[in-house]
């Protein structure tokens, strides 16, 4: 079977556009104390390996995340490159403020499907967070902010376990009638299987568009590449993943490391998907980070090209 073929009978997109996570749900999971300088040295470095878009950071409470408490300092020092989106995460007003004062024009809103992880991560019911993302509205409008948002545990949640894929469908319509252009399925603590995957996105698929959706896979139980691949076939064409596999939610007990950029390019070369990004060059980045952070890197992709 041709390539050509293959993406014909699996309705395999020809692009996909890998949202890299990396310096802020990776960073913010690793001890304290990494500087501000080798944050903006990482984003860069990523830059460079082709990724388009970066999750620089968040501008949540420093006493949730005292690991991104330099949020402000990271992005006033960053080099920005022009074509390239420089996201950061923010959960209300405050972190639009703080978020808006270094001239970042990208957020991620976060909400979630479980009313107990919300509880513990934003304190805050589901309703409530949606309130928060109505009063930041007017001053992202102002701004021209665009927001893309992320509902967190669909498919599964470490303090009420299953989640009903009907519940995620309509929150991701509201958050879209609300005014964010996509929303990302986080499977926060890495359960779900292909499964399931597609028996989600099949439900959400009803209530919003395909091209509005997109996955966010942690590799707890290494099914993100499986599950990824479902979501492809599915027509997926938006993936988050994080370099060198780093990664998790302190919030979410058991939650281990994003899908790694590295396993996930590899899979789209093989696949013949185009990224435009660089293999060799980001697992160069992957190990380099991780040998910083003082563990080899989380990418199998990565270890088999760097030799680690
Ligand atoms: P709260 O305690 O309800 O907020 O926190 P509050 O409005 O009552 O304020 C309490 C204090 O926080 C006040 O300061 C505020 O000024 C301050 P104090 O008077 O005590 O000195 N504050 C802020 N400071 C900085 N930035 C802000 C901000 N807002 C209030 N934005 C809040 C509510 C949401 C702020 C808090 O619970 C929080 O920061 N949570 C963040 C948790 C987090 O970042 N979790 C990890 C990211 S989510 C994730 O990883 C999942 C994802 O990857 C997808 C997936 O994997 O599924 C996205
Ligand atoms: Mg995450």
């Amino acid at each position: 079977m041709s390539m050509h073929d293959l993406h014909k009978n699996n309705k395999l997109p020809k692009h996909v556009k890998i949202v890299e996570v990396g310096p802020r749900d990776g960073l913010q999971n690793e001890p304290l104390n990494i500087p501000a300088s080798l944050k903006v040295e990482l984003i860069e470095r990523l830059v460079a390996c082709g990724l388009s878009y970066i999750e620089a950071t968040s501008f949540v409470s420093p006493k949730k995340i005292p690991q991104l408490a330099d949020s402000h300092e990271v992005i006033q020092q960053l080099k920005r490159k022009s074509g390239v989106t420089y996201a950061a995460l923010v959960p209300n007003l405050h972190g639009l403020e703080n978020a808006i004062a270094t001239d970042i024009k990208e957020i991620g809103f976060f909400t979630t499907v479980s009313e107990t992880f919300c509880q513990k991560n934003i304190n805050c019911s589901i309703a409530e967070s949606l309130q928060r993302l109505k009063d930041m509205l007017p001053l992202a409008n102002a701004n021209n902010i665009n927001i893309r948002a992320y509902i967190s545990c669909v498919l599964g949640c470490p303090y009420e376990g299953k989640i009903d894929h009907q519940h995620t469908a309509k929150l991701a319509k509201q958050l879209i009638d609300l005014g964010c252009y996509e929303v990302s399925l986080g499977d926060t603590i890495g359960v779900g299987t292909p499964g399931e995957v597609q028996d989600l996105l099949q439900k959400t698929m009803l209530n919003v568009p395909l091209p509005q959706l997109a996955v966010h896979f942690h590799d707890t139980y290494g099914q993100a590449l499986a599950n990824i691949f479902a979501a492809l076939q599915m027509g997926i064409s938006t993936v988050d993943s994080s370099v060198a596999g780093l990664g998790g939610c302190p919030y979410a007990k058991g939650a281990s490391g994003n899908v790694a950029t590295e396993d996930v390019v590899y899979m789209l070369n093989g696949l013949g998907i185009e990224t435009g990004v660089d293999l060799t060059k980001l697992s160069e980045v992957g190990s380099w980070i991780s040998a910083k952070l003082g563990h080899g890197t989380r990418s199998k992709a990565g270890k088999a090209l760097s030799g680690e």
